[in-house]
C-alpha cells in the first residue's frame, strides 16, 4: 500500500478501506505522508465524498491518533460543539446554564479562524484566564465546580490539528465527511458521555443550505451514537450574525448581559434550547422539565454565578465579569449609517465576520495575533426597517488605516429592500 494508490482510489470515487484510512492517518502523524500528498487526498475527499462507513472509520482513526481522556468517573458529563459562525458565543452561555442545573460540563473548545470566532479566543480576552489546563487539572475542576472550558490539550487528536491546518489553506474545509470527522474525533477523545451539537446553516456557516446542515447533523449524531454517546443536534440559523456583538471581549460582554437576564432574544432562545437538550439527555427528564430548569437557572442568576466560578477557577479576573466597563476599549469607534431607508433584506454573516477580522478581531492566517477589543456591535438586524442615516453598526478597531475599507466592506454585506423580507426560523431542525 502507498499513499499515491490511496489518492488515485479516491480520485476514482472508490471507497477507502479501514487499512487505507489508517495508513493515511498514521502517515500524517509520523511524517511519512507529506503535506502535499495529504492535501491531494483531502481535495479528492472534498470533491468525491466518503460514505458513512468511511466517515466513521476516519473519525475513529483520528480520535485514536492521540490521547483518549477518561473522565468516566465524573459521569454523566456533557460537551457541546458548534460548527462555527459569526457572533456565536453560545457555548459560554449554554455551559454555565447546564452546569447550574447540575450537569458536569467538560468542554474542549477551539480558536477562531477566518470569518468564524472561537470560544478559546473569547475566553482569553478575560485578563488572566487560563485555557491550557493539564488533563488532571481539567478533571479536578469539573469534579470540584462542575464546569471547565479548555483548549484541546496538545496530544488530543493530533491528526485533526494537522488536517485542519491543511484544510484551511487548501479550500477543503466545507466537506461533510471532513467536518464530521474533525468535530466528532475531538468529542470522542475528550471523553464526555453527552454531546450536544449546534449545526449552523446560512451565509456565515460552512454548510450554506439547510439540507447540507441536516445531512452533517445526521452524520455526526450517528457517529456519536455508534460510539455509545448520547448525541443530539440542533440546526440553527447563521444567515445573520447571532446576537449583536462580534469580536472577543465584545462577545464576552454580551455573554454577561444574557447571563444577567438581558441581551438579545435570538441568542437567548438558541442558548436555552441547547442547554435544555443537554439537561434532557443528562437527567432523563421530560423536554419540558429540562426547558423549565434551563430557564430558571438563567432567571435566578445561578448560571451567571457559574460563569464567575469558572472564570475564578481558571485564573481569570472576575472584576471584569462584574464590571464589563473594565475591558480595554479600542482607539477608534466608527458608526456605519444606513445609506438609504428600507428594510434590511440580508446581512451576509461571512462578510461581516471578515470585516470583524479586518478590524483586528480575527485571524486571516493561523499565526496572526488577535486584538481582543476589536469587533462590531450591530444596532439593526435582518428584517428591521431603518431610516437613511441611522447607525447600523459601530466598528471598534485600533487600526486607523483600515477604517474606510472596513465601513465599505460592512455595507457591502447588507442588502436593502422596500418590502419586509420573509422572517427566518432561528431553530430550523433537530436530530435526536
Ligand atoms: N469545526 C471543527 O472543529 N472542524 C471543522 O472541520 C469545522 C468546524
Amino acid at each position: 500500500m502507498n499513499i499515491i494508490e490511496i489518492i488515485e482510489k479516491k480520485k476514482r470515487k472508490e471507497a477507502l478501506s479501514e487499512a487505507e484510512i489508517a495508513y493515511f492517518i498514521n502517515g500524517i502523524c509520523d511524517g511519512t505522508v507529506a503535506d502535499y500528498q495529504a492535501s491531494a487526498l483531502l481535495m479528492a475527499i472534498c470533491l468525491n465524498g466518503m460514505n458513512a462507513e468511511e466517515t466513521a472509520v476516519l473519525t475513529d482513526k483520528m480520535a485514536h491518533s492521540g490521547d483518549m481522556l477518561d473522565i468516566s468517573a465524573l459521569s454523566p458529563t456533557a460537551d457541546k460543539h458548534s460548527t462555527g459562525g459569526v457572533g456565536d458565543k453560545t457555548s459560554l452561555i449554554v455551559a454555565p446554564i447546564a452546569a447550574a442545573c447540575g450537569v458536569n460540563i467538560a468542554k474542549m473548545s477551539g480558536r477562531g479562524l477566518g470569518h468564524t470566532g472561537g470560544t478559546i479566543d473569547k475566553l482569553e480576552s478575560i485578563p488572566g484566564f487560563q485555557t491550557e489546563l493539564s488533563d488532571t487539572a481539567f478533571f479536578e475542576q469539573v469534579e470540584r465546580i462542575g464546569i471547565a472550558i479548555v483548549a484541546q490539550s496538545k496530544n488530543l487528536v493530533p491528526a485533526d490539528k494537522i488536517l485542519y491546518a491543511l484544510r484551511d489553506v487548501t479550500a477543503t474545509v466545507n466537506s461533510l465527511p471532513l467536518i464530521a470527522s474533525s468535530i466528532m474525533s475531538k468529542k470522542l477523545a475528550a471523553g464526555a458521555d453527552i454531546i450536544e451539537l449546534d449545526v449552523k446553516t446560512g451565509s456565515g456557516a460552512f454548510m450554506k443550505t439547510k439540507e447540507d446542515a441536516m445531512a452533517l447533523a445526521k452524520a455526526m449524531v450517528n457517529i456519536g451514537k455508534a460510539n455509545g454517546k448520547k448525541t443530539a443536534a440542533l440546526i440553527t440559523d447563521m444567515d445573520t450574525p447571532l446576537g449583536a456583538n462580534i469580536g472577543n471581549s465584545l462577545e464576552i460582554n454580551e455573554v454577561i448581559a444574557v447571563l444577567r437576564g438581558e441581551g438579545p432574544d435570538d441568542l437567548k432562545k438558541i442558548c436555552l434550547a441547547l442547554a435544555a437538550n443537554i439537561i434532557f439527555m443528562a437527567k432523563n427528564c421530560t423536554k419540558e422539565a429540562a426547558q423549565d430548569l434551563a430557564a430558571a437557572a438563567l432567571a435566578n442568576g445561578e448560571a451567571y454565578k457559574k460563569l464567575k466560578e469558572m472564570v475564578a477557577a481558571q485564573g481569570g479576573d472576575v472584576r471584569f465579569i462584574e464590571n464589563p466597563a473594565l475591558f480595554p476599549q479600542t482607539a477608534y469607534t466608527i458608526d456605519v449609517c444606513a445609506p438609504r431607508s428600507g428594510y434590511i433584506a440580508e446581512m451576509n454573516a461571512e462578510a461581516i465576520g471578515m470585516t470583524a477580522a479586518m478590524l483586528g478581531a480575527g485571524r486571516v492566517k493561523k499565526e496572526d495575533s488577535i486584538d481582543m477589543s476589536a469587533g462590531i456591535v450591530l444596532h439593526a438586524k435582518t428584517g428591521e426597517y431603518v431610516k437613511e442615516g441611522t447607525p447600523l453598526a459601530t466598528l471598534y478597531t485600533n487600526r486607523e488605516n483600515i477604517k474606510t475599507t472596513a465601513c465599505k466592506q460592512f455595507l457591502h454585506a447588507l442588502t436593502f429592500s422596500d418590502t419586509a423580507p420573509q422572517p427566518h426560523a432561528l431553530i430550523m431542525g433537530e436530530v435526536i
